[in-house]
């Protein structure tokens, strides 16, 4: 039996800027259990796809690029991811801008590209445990999660987000542009026909429009020792305690 046979998986899925990131890191953190941002594996991918040129309808050159890319993900102590290396350079806030996130967006609807992403998605699974966020995470790729999460929050309300990001980054934004390009990336991301964002069966619905991300993982924090009892037999692979 492989040691991620047995490793428990949360995924935390949902569009664009509703904090599934900040609620997945938190989660990682907490519980001392590796994280997986899929998206950054997008963003990377698009970055790389962007500089050599390919054209994103090209399957084939996008296949064997995904293949061939040197991609490094330096975490700290708590596992959380911190930095993305792209053939040794850092890349880490690059990858983070709308045009790589709508480039990423662009690609993902690629069942090739999708494939090839999912084996890759899945070596991030060991022990102790796994927080994953993304679209079709609970879905798709982790199927058996012990704790499913589909965050959403309203269109203008993750704009608003974003734009403060921005500014505090000292990056010039127009919240219209960016409301106009969520709900781009939106429409695609739900409608593609492969793997589309939509929450699993049994996942559990939170909107963080009127919440803080911090009052979200104070209540799914209150749902953790519930669900991963199962696993009660393995004291050393999770921390419950605060
Ligand atoms: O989560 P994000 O904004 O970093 O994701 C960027 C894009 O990557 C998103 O618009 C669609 C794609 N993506 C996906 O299709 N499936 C995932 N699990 C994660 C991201």
């Amino acid at each position: 039996m492989q040691e991620s046979d047995k490793a428990p998986v949360i995924t935390v899925d949902g569009p664009s800027g509703s904090g599934k990131g900040t609620l997945a890191q938190l989660l990682a953190q907490h519980l001392g259990w590796h994280y997986l941002d899929s998206g950054a594996l997008y963003r990377v991918l698009a970055l790389a796809a962007n500089h050599q040129g390919i054209t994103l309808s090209n399957q084939e050159d996008l296949g064997s690029l995904v293949q061939n890319l040197d991609v490094q993900f330096a975490s700290d102590s708590a596992r959380a991811l911190i930095r993305v290396f792209l053939d040794g350079v850092d890349v880490s806030d690059i990858i983070r801008s709308e045009d790589c996130g709508n480039i990423a967006s662009k690609i993902a609807v690629l069942p090739k590209i999708r494939e090839i992403l999912l084996v890759w998605q899945r070596d991030f699974h060991k022990a102790p445990g796994l927080v994953t966020d993304g679209r079709d995470m609970g879905t798709v790729v982790f199927p058996e999660a012990v704790l499913k999460i589909f965050l959403t929050a309203n269109s203008q309300e993750r704009a608003k987000r974003r734009y403060k990001q921005l500014k505090e980054k000292g990056i010039e934004a127009n919240l219209c542009l960016l409301e106009r390009e969520i709900a781009e990336r939106d429409e695609r991301d739900y409608k593609r026909d492969n793997a589309p964002l939509k929450q699993a069966n049994d996942a559990i619905i939170l909107d963080s429009t009127k919440l803080a991300i911090e009052d979200i993982f104070q209540q799914v924090l209150l749902w953790l020792p519930d669900k991963l009892q199962v696993y009660k037999g393995q004291p050393k692979a999770f921390n419950t305690e605060g």
